[in-house]
């Protein structure tokens, strides 16, 4: 699947355009962690960008989400691992991540939503004035952006044998240049 096509499939799915703005960042944060650890960069792009495809068709029911969204993509013919590791990233599955594409999705894809966070706590709530710092400190604040969970984000730096800060690095340059379709 190209990434046009995926892109095409995503919008004809989710109406949410917070969502779609996730996806896209999430998209731009794993093809930059795929470029740093020498992986496929357009495979785990796709699975960036395709991961919470089913979120309007379950966001009353998050027991399902991602389910659905392995059922559309296997009849699509989607590379299996993207699907799998797309199935797992719902942490509330409690499947153990195993590739290294897996883990990569499962540990990182709520950094985007936390740096989208922080800000939006900036005076000017542009990415361009957010820091690796300011990250840093905000991630120490257990109540802050309480929904991207410390203990799975806790999991990246020993899955990808990067530090946290280093992550925090691609994340937010991943994002900052993008920052026009993220309107941020
Ligand atoms: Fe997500």
């Amino acid at each position: 699947m190209s990434r046009e096509e995926a892109l095409e499939l995503l919008k004809q799915y989710v109406k949410d355009e917070k969502i779609i703005k996730h996806c896209l960042a999430t998209e731009a944060l794993m093809r930059n962690l795929a470029k740093r650890l020498n992986q496929d960069e357009e495979k785990w792009a796709l699975a960036g960008l395709l991961h919470d495809l089913d979120w309007d068709m379950t966001k009353k029911e998050p027991e399902k989400h991602s389910l659905i969204a392995e059922e559309i993509l296997k009849n699509l013919n989607v590379d299996p691992e993207i699907v799998s590791a797309i199935k797992i990233h719902n942490y509330v599955h409690g499947i153990e991540p195993q590739t290294l594409l897996e883990k990569a999705l499962y540990s990182t894809e709520m950094i985007t939503g936390f740096i989208v966070a922080v800000a939006l706590v900036k005076p000017s709530k542009k990415l361009k004035d957010v820091t690796v710092q300011n990250l840093l400190e905000k991630f120490k604040e257990k109540n802050f952006a309480a929904g991207a969970k410390r203990e799975i984000i806790n999991l990246a730096p020993q899955f990808l044998g990067l530090s946290l800060e280093e992550i925090f690095e691609i994340a937010l340059k991943s994002m900052q240049e993008i920052s026009d379709d993220l309107g941020l």
